[in-house]
C-alpha cells in the first residue's frame, strides 16, 4: 500500500527523509511543520504519510503540475493520515506533497451578510461581490453551558396558521420537518422565511439538488424573503466534507446573530443529507456500518449539530430551528428519522395523502407535536388544540364508514360533531402561498373553527382566515361573531 521508507528511526528523521520526495520546482512550504506525501487515493479518501497533524487540520495537496487542493484530516491509522478533499478533485498523483496549512477558518460578517448566498466555506455563490463586514466569524463551534440556557418560554410566530395554532413553536425550540420527497417541504420553509416574526432567517440547503437552490432563492424566497435571510448552499454534487461544512456554517451564522441578541429562525434542508455526508466520510475511512449502513459516528454528529440551536442565556437571543428529515412511506425504521425524533423538541409531519388531495401545507396535524407547546400557550389554547385533534381523529377513524354511507347520523354525537366540523378543520389547515397568518389570528381562527355552526351564526369565519383582524385572547368571542357570515369553502 505504502511505498514510503520504513519508519526505522525517530519520527523527525523519517519526516526529514520524506521531504526529499517533493517534486522540484514547487515552492517550499512556509510552515515549520513536517509535510507529507500522498500514497493512496481511493474514492474520495486520500492517504498520506509523513504528517504529524491532528484530526480536523487543513492541508494543501500540491500536485506535480502545481495545482493546489485543499483537504482536511479526517482520521489516521498509525503513520497513515486520512484526508478528504473539500472540493471534488481529479488528476491527483502519487507522491503529491501534503502541507499542513494554518487553519484560521472563518468569514467576514456584518450587516451586509443578509441577502447573501454562500457555500460551506463561507465563500459567496451569488454575484454580489466579496463578503464585507467588520467582524470576523470564526468557524469553531460556540459552546453554551446547558445550565445557562434560557428555557423555552415564549412562542415564535412562524406565519403558518396550522403550526401557530396547533403545533405552536417556542423561541429556541428545535423541530423536525418529516416528509417524503415532493410533499412541500421547500415551499413551507419558504413561507416561514417570509412570514415569521424572527429577526433573521438562516437557510441551509444541504445535499439537495443543485437546480433547487436557485429555484428556492428566486421563486420561493424571492427578494422579500432574502431581505433578512442568509442562505448557505451545498448541493448534492459537492464533496461530502463541503456538505458537512455547510450544515455547520448555517449553525455558526445563526449563533452569530443569536449572540447579538437576535431571534433567529434556522431552516435546514436536510438533516438526512447531512447524515449521509457524514456516512460517506466515515465509511470511506473504514468505520464499520452499524444501523442501515450508518456508522456510529453519524449518530454522534446529529446531536452535536442540533444542540447548537436553542436559546442562549436570558436576554441573549435565540435560535429556533427546523431540520427537514426525509421519511418515505412512514418508514419508522429509518435510523436518521429515529435519531432526529429522539433529539428534537417536536416534529411536524407532512403527509403525502394530504398533498395528493391538494391540501397545502400538507401538515398531518394528528402525527405532529410540539413538545414545548404546553409551556408556552394559555390553557384555553391548549384545550382548543386538543379538541381540534380529537375531532379530526374521530373523523379519520370513521372515514371509510362515512364515505360509503354506512354511518347513521345521530348514532354517536362525537362523530356527528366531527362530520359537521370536518370541512372547517380541513380549511383551517390550508393556507395560500401568498398568505401570512399571524399567531393571534391563528389562535382566534382556531376558536372559531371549533364552534359548532349553530353557536356562532351560520358560518364560522373560515374561507379567508388571513384577512380577519388579529386580537388577543379575551376578544376571541367577539371576533368569532364579527367573522360570522364569511364565505364558506
Ligand atoms: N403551499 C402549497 N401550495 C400549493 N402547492 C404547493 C404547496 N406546497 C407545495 N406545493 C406543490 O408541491 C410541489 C413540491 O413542493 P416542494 O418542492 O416544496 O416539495 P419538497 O418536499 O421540498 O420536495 P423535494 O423532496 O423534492 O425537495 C411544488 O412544486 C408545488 O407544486
Ligand atoms: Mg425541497
Amino acid at each position: 500500500m505504502s511505498d514510503a521508507p520504513a519508519p526505522t528511526g525517530p519520527r523527525s528523521s523519517l519526516l526529514d527523509r520524506l521531504r526529499g520526495f517533493g517534486p522540484a520546482g514547487v515552492p517550499e512550504a512556509p510552515k515549520p511543520e513536517a509535510e507529507g506525501r500522498l500514497t493512496r487515493s481511493v474514492g474520495m479518501t486520500l492517504e498520506a504519510v509523513g504528517l504529524n497533524v491532528s484530526v480536523g487540520r487543513q492541508c494543501q495537496v500540491i500536485n506535480r503540475d502545481g495545482r493546489k487542493i485543499e483537504a482536511e484530516v479526517v482520521g489516521f491509522d498509525d503513520d497513515i493520515v486520512y484526508l478528504m478533499p473539500i472540493k471534488r478533485v481529479e488528476g491527483l498523483q502519487p507522491g503529491a506533497r501534503v502541507i499542513p496549512i494554518s487553519s484560521h477558518q472563518g468569514m467576514r460578517v456584518g450587516p451586509r451578510l443578509l441577502g447573501r448566498v454562500v457555500n460551506g466555506l463561507g465563500q459567496p455563490l451569488d454575484d454580489a461581490g466579496p463578503l464585507r463586514g467588520d467582524d470576523f466569524l470564526d468557524f469553531a463551534p460556540h459552546d453554551i453551558n446547558p445550565l445557562k440556557r434560557h428555557p423555552i418560554s415564549e412562542p415564535l410566530d412562524v406565519g403558518i396558521r396550522a403550526i401557530n395554532a396547533l403545533i405552536t413553536v417556542g423561541r429556541g425550540q428545535r423541530l423536525g420537518l418529516f416528509a417524503g420527497s415532493g410533499v412541500g417541504k421547500s415551499v413551507l420553509m419558504g413561507m416561514m422565511t417570509k412570514y415569521t416574526t424572527a429577526d433573521v432567517v438562516v437557510v441551509g440547503l444541504v445535499g439537495e439538488r443543485g437546480r433547487e437552490v436557485k429555484e428556492f432563492i428566486d421563486h420561493i424566497l424571492g427578494p422579500e424573503g432574502m431581505a433578512r435571510a442568509v442562505v448557505v448552499a451545498s448541493p448534492a454534487d459537492d464533496a461530502p466534507l463541503m456538505r458537512l461544512r455547510a450544515a455547520q456554517l448555517c449553525s455558526r451564522i445563526a449563533e452569530y446573530y443569536r449572540d447579538q441578541g437576535r431571534n433567529v429562525l434556522l431552516l435546514m434542508d436536510s438533516l438526512t443529507r447531512f447524515a449521509q455526508a457524514q456516512r460517506e466520510i466515515s465509511l470511506a475511512i473504514g468505520e464499520p456500518p452499524a444501523t442501515k449502513g450508518y456508522p456510529p459516528s453519524v449518530f454522534a454528529k446529529i446531536p452535536q449539530l442540533v444542540e447548537r440551536a436553542g436559546n442562549a442565556a436570558r436576554g441573549e437571543g435565540s435560535i429556533t430551528a427546523f431540520y427537514t428529515v426525509l421519511s418515505e412511506g412512514d418508514d419508522l425504521q429509518d435510523p436518521i428519522a429515529d435519531a432526529a425524533r429522539a433529539i428534537l423538541d417536536g416534529h411536524i409531519v407532512l403527509s403525502r395523502r394530504l398533498a395528493e388531495e391538494g391540501v397545502y401545507p400538507a401538515i398531518d396535524v394528528e402525527a405532529s407535536i410540539s413538545r414545548a407547546m404546553p409551556n408556552i400557550v394559555a390553557e384555553p389554547h391548549l384545550k382548543s388544540m386538543q379538541r381540534f385533534k380529537q375531532l379530526l381523529s374521530r373523523y379519520q377513524q370513521n372515514r371509510d364508514l362515512i364515505n360509503i354511507g354506512a354511518y347513521t347520523p345521530g348514532a354517536d354525537p362525537e362523530t356527528d360533531a366531527a362530520i359537521e366540523r370536518f370541512p372547517h378543520l380541513r380549511a383551517f389547515i390550508q393556507q395560500g402561498l401568498g398568505q401570512a397568518v399571524q399567531l393571534d389570528e391563528s389562535i382566534n381562527h382556531l376558536q372559531r373553527t371549533l364552534q359548532p355552526s349553530g353557536q356562532a351564526g351560520a358560518a364560522q369565519g373560515r374561507g379567508q382566515p388571513g384577512n380577519g383582524p388579529a386580537g388577543p385572547g379575551p376578544r376571541r368571542g367577539a371576533l368569532a361573531a364579527q367573522h360570522s357570515g364569511r364565505g364558506q369553502r
